[in-house]
C-alpha cells in the first residue's frame, strides 16, 4: 500500500479562522494531542506574524516529538530566517515558504510580475535551503493561475531544493476532476516532479475539499494537507477526520493508507473545538455528535439487528466511545483524578495536579458523578486560567423578573490591582459582561455569545463561548463552571485578553514591517 503523508495545518491556516487566538500553552497541548494523533506533519504557525506565534512554534519544535515541525514563510529572506530559528530545535524541522502564481494575485496584490515571481521562489527556496534539508514550496492560489507558469516555478523551486511541492486551491474554486488535470499536466511538465513529494492543500469554499484531496491523491499527491474539524481560513481547510476516515474505510478499494490513530480523532475534535471555541455542527462527518445516532425507527430496527445494516464505520474506530469508562465522584482520590487524567492523554503533576484536584473537588461536590468530558473541560480550562492577563476575581448578580438585573464584578488587571465595576444590564448576563466593561474602562463589543452543556443531565458543567471586538480586532474565550454565569464571566474577561493582545500585536505589526498579516 502506498502511504499518505497527514500534514496538520490547525495550528497555522486553522488558527487563521476569524476570532481564534490561542495562546502558546493552548497550542503546545493541541500539538501533543497532534503527535498522539499520528499526524506526519505539524505547521506549528507562522513565526514571522508575530512574537507570540514565534514562541508557540519554538516550543512545539523543542518539546514535541515524533512529527515533523514546520514553520510558514512568505518568499522573504525575513520570514525563512525567522522561521528557520523557530524551528531549529526540532527533531525534523522544516520550512514551508511559498509565493503566488495566479495573475489575479501577482497583479493586484503582489503587484509584481511573473518575472519576479519566479525569482523570488528561487531566491526563497535557496535561502530555506541553507538552514533545513526538508523544505516545502507552494504556488499560492495555484488552481487560479496559468498551469505552464506554475510549472515552470515548481521546476526551478525542486532544483533549488525543494523536497515537497504543494498545490494549494487557496480559494476553494477547482473541481475534483480540473484539480486532478492540474496536477497531472504538472507531472508532464515536471517529470522532477516525480523524485519529490507532491502534496495537495484544499480550501472548502464549495464545500470540495475533501472531495478535491482525494482527487489530489488519485492524481499521485502523496501529502494532504487538513485541519481538524476543517478550520482554516473563511469555509476552513480539508478535513483532517473526514479525510484520514476515507482512506481507512474504503482501504480495501484505495490501496493508499496513512498512520493516524483513528481512536485519537474524536478526543482531538473535542480539544480543538474547546480550544479555539469553534463548535463542531452536529451532524459533522465523523466527528459530529449525531455522526453515529439513528433516529429512523428503520434504522434503530436493522442496526440493533445488525450494525452493519445502516453504520459504515465502527464509533469505537475514532474513538467516540474510549472514555465511557472514566467517571469519578466525590470520594476519588488525587491518584484515581490522575490516572484518568492521563488515559485522557493529560500529563499532569506537581502544582498543576493540586489544581486539577482542587476544581475537580469543587465541580464533585456540585456534581454525583464527574465525567471523562467534564474532566477534558476541566483540564483544558485550567490551561485558558494560566496566561490570561484579566482574572475574575469575584461578582454577584441579582436577578428577577420584577427588577432590572444588576451586576458588581471585581477583576485583577495585568498590573495586579483589583477594580470593580458594576452595571445594570439587560439580562444578567449582559449586566455581568457590561460590568466587566466599566471595571477594566474597555470598550469591548460582544459578537456572539454560547452555552453548552458539558455533559447531558441537570448538573452538567456549562461552557460559555464568547467572541469580542476591540478596537478592531475579534478575539474569542471561553469558560466552564457549573455556574452558567460565571462560566459566562470567564469566558468575557478572556476574550477581553485575548483581544488585547491582538490589539498589542497588531500596533506592533504597523510599527515593524517585517512583521506581517497572516497569508
Ligand atoms: O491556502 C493557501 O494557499 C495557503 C498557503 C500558505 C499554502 O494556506
Ligand atoms: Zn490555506
Amino acid at each position: 500500500m502506498d502511504r499518505v503523508i497527514i500534514f496538520d495545518t490547525t495550528l497555522r491556516d486553522g488558527e487563521q479562522s476569524p476570532g481564534i487566538s490561542l495562546n502558546a500553552t493552548e497550542k503546545l497541548e493541541i500539538a501533543h494531542q497532534l503527535a498522539r494523533l499520528g499526524v506526519d506533519v505539524i505547521e506549528a504557525g507562522f513565526p514571522i506574524a508575530s512574537p507570540g506565534d514565534f514562541e508557540a512554534v519554538q516550543a512545539i519544535a523543542r518539546e514535541v516529538h515524533g512529527p515533523v515541525i514546520a514553520g510558514l514563510a512568505r518568499a522573504h529572506a525575513a520570514d525563512i530566517e525567522r522561521a528557520a530559528e523557530a524551528v531549529r530545535d526540532a527533531e525534523r524541522p522544516r520550512i514551508h515558504t511559498f509565493i503566488s502564481t495566479s495573475d489575479i494575485h501577482i497583479e493586484h496584490q503582489l503587484q509584481s510580475t511573473r518575472e519576479d515571481v519566479l525569482g523570488q521562489a528561487r531566491a526563497a527556496v535557496a535561502h530555506a535551503k541553507s538552514f533545513v534539508d526538508d523544505v516545502e514550496f507552494s504556488p499560492m492560489d495555484a488552481t487560479r493561475a496559468d498551469v505552464d507558469f506554475t510549472a515552470e516555478v515548481v521546476a526551478a523551486a525542486i532544483e533549488d531544493g525543494a523536497t515537497t511541492i504543494n498545490i494549494p486551491d487557496t480559494v476553494g474554486y477547482a473541481m475534483p476532476d480540473e484539480y486532478a488535470a492540474f496536477l497531472k499536466r504538472l507531472y508532464d511538465v515536471v517529470p522532477e516532479l516525480r523524485g519529490v513529494v507532491l502534496s495537495v492543500h484544499c480550501h472548502d469554499d464549495l464545500g470540495l475539499a475533501v472531495a478535491n484531496s482525494f482527487a489530489g491523491v488519485q492524481a499521485g499527491a502523496r501529502q494532504v494537507e487538513c485541519a481538524i474539524n476543517g478550520i482554516g481560513e473563511r469555509a476552513g481547510n480539508a478535513s483532517l477526520e473526514e479525510f484520514v476516515m476515507l482512506l481507512h474505510t474504503r482501504a480495501d478499494a484505495l490501496g493508499v493508507s496513512c498512520e493516524v490513530q483513528t481512536r485519537e480523532i474524536a478526543r482531538t475534535s473535542r480539544l480543538v473545538s474547546r480550544l479555539t471555541g469553534y463548535p463542531v455542527q452536529p451532524n459533522k462527518a465523523i466527528v459530529g455528535r449525531n455522526a453515529f445516532a439513528h433516529e429512523s425507527g428503520i434504522h434503530q430496527d436493522g442496526v440493533l439487528k445488525e450494525r452493519s445494516t445502516y453504520e459504515i464505520m465502527d464509533a469505537a474506530t475514532v474513538g467516540v466511545d474510549d472514555v465511557s469508562s472514566i467517571v469519578l465522584g466525590k470520594h476519588s482520590g488525587r491518584h484515581a483524578l490522575k490516572s484518568a487524567l492521563e488515559e485522557l492523554g493529560f500529563t499532569v503533576d506537581g502544582q498543576a495536579l493540586n489544581t486539577a484536584f482542587k476544581r475537580f473537588k469543587e465541580i464533585a461536590d456540585k456534581k454525583k458523578q464527574v465525567t471523562a468530558m467534564d474532566l477534558e473541560a476541566l483540564v483544558t480550562d485550567e490551561l485558558r486560567t494560566e496566561l490570561a492577563s484579566y482574572t475574575l476575581e469575584w461578582f454577584d448578580v441579582e436577578a428577577s423578573s420584577r427588577r432590572p438585573p444588576h451586576a458588581v464584578v471585581a477583576v485583577r488587571l495585568p498590573s495586579g490591582e483589583v477594580v470593580q465595576g458594576d452595571f445594570t444590564g439587560d439580562g444578567p448576563v449582559d449586566a455581568i459582561f457590561r460590568a466587566i466593561n466599566v471595571a477594566t474602562h474597555r470598550e469591548a463589543r460582544l459578537r456572539e455569545f454560547r452555552i453548552d452543556a458539558v455533559t447531558g443531565g441537570q448538573d452538567a458543567l456549562g461552557e460559555a463561548s464568547v467572541v469580542l471586538e476591540v478596537a478592531g480586532q475579534s478575539a474569542a474565550g471561553q469558560g466552564v463552571s457549573t455556574d452558567i454565569i460565571e462560566a459566562a464571566a470567564l469566558a468575557y474577561v478572556r476574550a477581553l485578553a485575548n483581544a488585547e493582545r491582538k490589539v498589542a500585536v497588531a500596533a506592533e505589526a504597523a510599527e515593524s514591517p517585517e512583521l506581517t498579516p497572516t497569508p
